[in-house]
């Protein structure tokens, strides 16, 4: 229960005996804010915490850090047993929880599908087919109707249709609306179950309480059920389709036609797994990096007049149909990519990452590692750092992204670490941008968007990172 102290390392006190446990139960509302004042309050890019219950886990924004662990040292460097315990029953063996062999044969069969040409050909293509949908179906009813819209879940509902398609082969027309609405709602409560766990030790103890205190409340067990009801269903349907002579090459149909580290054929609890982790990985975190880099337009009208000043430069009509022609318009787009770079910078969809380590090690900075130790890497506080990003660190400015020269300024992952580094770099980094300039042009393109007052947008707390209470807009057609 007590960790060995570690006067090496900075510390934050909290109080005596119970350690952070306080501090950590007070932010858990607004731990990520919690992670990135953690460094700034003590000038330093490396500390640690301890408390009662809660392992001793030492937190880095330094970039020669994050290097060594994600890139450097790799192998000592794993998920470990409190990711793998908060989130097994979600995520189960998938690509995002599993370590060594397991992940090794998952990332494997997954680069195969992530390639250029096939997003260009289809990803793009069901997108744009998805993006009308959603234009004609929601938002042009908005504005007919002038009543105020959620835009976070419009978006996210477009997201989980283009993946369900490209990824399962499941079409609109597959599946009802309430449906996908139920899935979504459990999928979502089981994400933010996640990190609950990760923060209550005593999560085991607290959740069977609130099954017995609160009985109306659906229980993470309902939850898990609902989602795994959807997820074997769409491996059952491919089978059926499979018996009756369909063909596939979707990821889907990689997987199965793959082995596992045991060379056998993954089994249908090995294939929910894979439906889930990719629904997390895809829909989620695409859809989160649209709307926060929507809001900080909307936030900043002299960044989005300049946008849309581009966008009316490079995209023409033709394009809303023609994929190919689309794909290779927004990577043109210099001002587009930059304002997205410095919208993640603020809003990283995956604000945090955990590890352990499997042997004692030194960091670079000089930080001694003992094995168990746990690692947080605070995507969020990274981001918003003024010894990385300067005194305007917090500020939304995409010209910081241009050199002097004119050109877009890349940066090193282990800095920007937005899309992770190392062997476990993001696999779908290209599809998400692409997906998210093709979705912010076209729309930005037809529409004119203005924030609902008197809502709060703030983040929720969950292994991604949607908005709290969504983002309600007014929209009116662009003439
Ligand atoms: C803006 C959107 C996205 C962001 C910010 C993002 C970010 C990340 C990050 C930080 C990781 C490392 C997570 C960890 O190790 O715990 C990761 C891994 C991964 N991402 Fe993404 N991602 C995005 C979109 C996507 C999309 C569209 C896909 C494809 C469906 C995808 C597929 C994956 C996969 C499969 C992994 C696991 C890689 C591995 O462990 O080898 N991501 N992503």
């Amino acid at each position: 229960m007590f960790s060995d102290s570690r006067d090496d390392i900075l510390t934050a006190g909290g109080i005596p005996l119970l350690g952070i446990t306080p501090a950590i139960f007070k932010h858990r509302h607004t731990i990520h804010d919690y992670f990135a004042s953690f460094c700034d309050q003590f000038d330093k890019m490396t500390g640690t915490g301890v408390g009662i219950g809660i392992p001793r886990a030492i937190l880095t924004t330094d970039p020669r850090n994050v290097d060594h662990i994600l890139r450097l040292k790799f192998e000592n460097y794993i998920k470990g047993p409190i990711v793998d315990d908060a989130a097994g029953d979600l995520l189960g063996h998938g690509i995002f929880n599993a370590d060594g062999e397991v992940w090794r044969y998952q990332r494997k069969t997954a680069s195969h599908i992530f390639n250029i040409k096939n997003f260009r050909d289809n990803f793009t293509t069901v997108s744009l087919r998805n993006l009308k949908s959603m234009s004609t179906d929601v938002i042009d009813v908005a504005a007919q109707t002038k009543l105020p819209l959620d835009l976070h879940s419009a978006i996210h509902k477009y997201t989980l249709d283009s993946f369900l398609e490209f990824s399962f082969g499941i079409s609109l027309e597959d599946m009802t609306d309430e449906d996908k609405a139920k899935f979504t709602t459990s999928f979502d409560a089981c994400q933010r179950n996640v990190i609950q766990r990760i923060l209550n030790p005593a999560y085991r103890v607290t959740e069977s309480l609130e099954g017995w205190l609160m009985p109306w409340k659906t229980s993470m067990k309902q939850h898990l059920d609902i989602v795994d009801k959807f997820s074997f269903g769409v491996v059952e349907q491919r089978r059926l389709e499979l018996a009756n002579g369909g063909e596939y090459t979707d990821l889907l149909s990689r997987f199965m036609g793959t082995k596992n580290h045991k060379d056998q054929p993954l089994c249908d609890k090995e294939l929910r797994d894979v439906v889930l982790n990719f629904v997390g990985a895809g829909r989620d975190t695409t859809a989160q990096s649209i709307c926060w880099t929507l809001y900080e337009l909307f936030l900043n009208p002299g960044v989005k007049y300049k946008l849309l000043a581009e966008i009316k430069e490079t995209i023409t009509d033709e394009m809303e149909t023609d994929a190919a022609e689309m794909y290779e318009a927004v990577k043109r787009m210099k001002y587009a990519n930059a304002v997205f770079r410095e919208a993640l910078r603020l809003h990283p969809p995956v604000p945090f990452n955990a590890k352990v380590a499997l042997q004692d090690d030194v960091w670079p900075d000089g930080t001694q590692i003992k094995k168990n130790d746990y690692i947080v890497l605070t995507l969020f506080g990274q981001g918003r750092s003024q010894d990385l990003w300067g005194e305007d660190a917090k500020e939304f400015k995409p010209e910081r992204w241009f050199t002097k020269e004119g050109t877009l300024r890349s940066e090193s992952p282990s800095k920007w670490n937005i899309f992770n580094a190392g062997p476990r770099t993001c696999i779908g980094q290209v599809l998400a941008t692409t997906v998210a300039l093709v979705t912010i042009s076209s729309l930005l393109r037809r529409y004119d968007f203005k924030l609902a007052p008197d809502q709060e947008i703030t983040y929720q707390v969950a292994m991604t990172l949607p908005m709290k209470n969504g983002m309600k807009v007014y929209v009116k057609q662009r003439k």
